[in-house]
């Protein structure tokens, strides 16, 4: 092959998701043949169907206490480097309109779409080439590169980068090639695991909690010492919304979790100065001042108390205001890729340059984006992460 023919790149990425996209544009600005690869038929499906379809796209208040990792300080320099701000300035400069929807959640106010047309903008403006339906077949390590089998023919490049994504929602076409890719040039994958997940229930609990279903409520859901202060969906599966998200992050099965039902009330101190001023009330009536009526109405039900305050003594309501502030729940499980947002584990960070995002012994190889272990926290992290790494790389690759 010469160094002019047509199956020869400076850089080749593989995956057109978010980081790839961001990776292809960023290294074809600096004037670097580029091509991107992916297996599916269309580019960026998880960004189009990312925040219920008008994609979250960054957090301004990110900071890399918003993302897991076992080497937690190795996603800080490409956060540092490629900030919300600077991928919200991208956004102005395209002219997509955005909202805040909660603080510093920024979504998109027409559509996911605007956020994939402004990637594939860039790109095209950047003079990447993004090829589709293109099966990997192999990859090989050659002296001035490597050497990519696809079904669409063999191709070179000097650089190659590594963004497909993790294990979650394989019908969206995740696949674990990048992990395959990494196990073939000797790196370490930490386990992988389902991340912003709903939980699921043993038969008897969900059952029980069958009158709550499609009811949310303010909690405060807690699981190694991390706190997430968010909406509690409870499902006819299990629970979901956003509290259980962001916990089932920091789950590990065997465990349980504990939710605050009230989290901005004291509940024990109330219900004994209710119990004191208005004798007659109702935990049923306490409950449906501080969360929905209905949810109140049947986690009242489900506990069975009845009665006046006054027939109380001071240990029920110590015991009550307990399970009201800490309401400890063991799930069976999760609903795993099925339907997570994302993967946590993956490529050992401990192996790669923070600065540039490649393999420290094998300057030519980069990993990015969702492949490698670094996980963000709902509310538009995830994404940040994969614009930063994408840029990390796209500069040196
Ligand atoms: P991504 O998965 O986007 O892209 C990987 C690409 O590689 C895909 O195009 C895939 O087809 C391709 N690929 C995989 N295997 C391949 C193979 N063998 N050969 C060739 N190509 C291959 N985050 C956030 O910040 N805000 C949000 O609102 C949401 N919302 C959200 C909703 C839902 C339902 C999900 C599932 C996820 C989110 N996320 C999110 C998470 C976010 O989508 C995720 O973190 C990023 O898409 C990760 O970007 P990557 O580019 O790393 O992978």
């Amino acid at each position: 092959m010469t160094a002019n023919s047509s199956n020869q790149y400076d850089v080749i990425i593989i995956g057109a998701g978010a980081a790839g996209l961001m990776c292809a544009a960023t290294a074809g600005y600096r004037g670097r043949k580029v091509l991107v690869l992916d297996h599916a038929n269309k580019p960026g499906k998880k960004i189009l169907m990312s925040g219920g379809g008008r994609c979250n796209f960054t957090n301004l208040n990110s900071t890399p206490a918003n993302f897991l990792s076992d080497n937690p300080h190795y996603c800080i320099s490409a956060l540092k480097r490629y900030t919300p701000q600077d991928f919200l300035e991208l956004v102005d400069r395209h002219g997509v309109e955005h909202e805040e929807k909660a603080p510093g959640q920024l979504f998109c106010r027409e559509s996911a779409k605007d956020i994939l047309n402004l990637l594939l903008t860039e790109c095209e403006w950047a003079g990447a080439e993004i090829r589709m339906k293109t099966t990997i077949k192999a990859v090989k390590e050659r002296s001035d590169g490597y050497l990519v089998s696809t079904s669409s023919g063999q191709l070179t490049c000097e650089s190659l980068v590594i963004a497909a994504g993790g294990l979650s929602i394989p019908t969206m076409g995740a696949t674990g090639f990048g992990y395959e890719i990494a196990r073939q040039f000797g790196l370490h994958i930490l386990p992988t695991r389902a991340g912003l997940v709903p939980f699921t229930l043993q038969p008897d609990l969900k059952e029980q909690l069958s009158p709550l279903s499609g009811i949310s409520t303010d909690v405060d859901a807690s699981c190694h010492q991390q706190h997430f202060r968010e909406p509690m969906l409870v499902t006819h599966r299990g629970l979901s919304g956003p509290s259980m998200l962001q916990i089932s992050s920091y789950w590990n099965p065997g465990d349980e979790i504990a939710i605050n039902l009230l989290p901005t009330c004291r509940i024990e101190e109330e219900l004994l100065a209710l119990r004191k001023n208005k004798p007659q009330s109702t935990i049923a009536h306490y409950l449906a001042q501080h969360m929905p009526k209905r949810f109140a109405q049947a986690f009242n039900e489900l506990q069975g108390w009845t009665g006046p305050l006054q027939a109380y003594k001071n240990s029920d309501i110590e015991q009550i205001a307990s399970l009201l502030g800490g309401w400890h729940i063991k799930p069976s499980g999760t609903e795993g890729y099925r339907t997570a947002e994302v993967t946590l584990g993956g490529v050992d960070t401990r192996q790669l340059s923070s600065k540039t995002m490649a393999v420290q012994d094998r300057p030519n190889l980069y990993f990015i984006g969702e492949v490698v272990d670094v996980t963000g926290h709902l509310g538009g992290h995830n994404f940040q992460w994969a614009w930063a790494s994408g840029v990390a790389a796209g500069q040196d690759a």
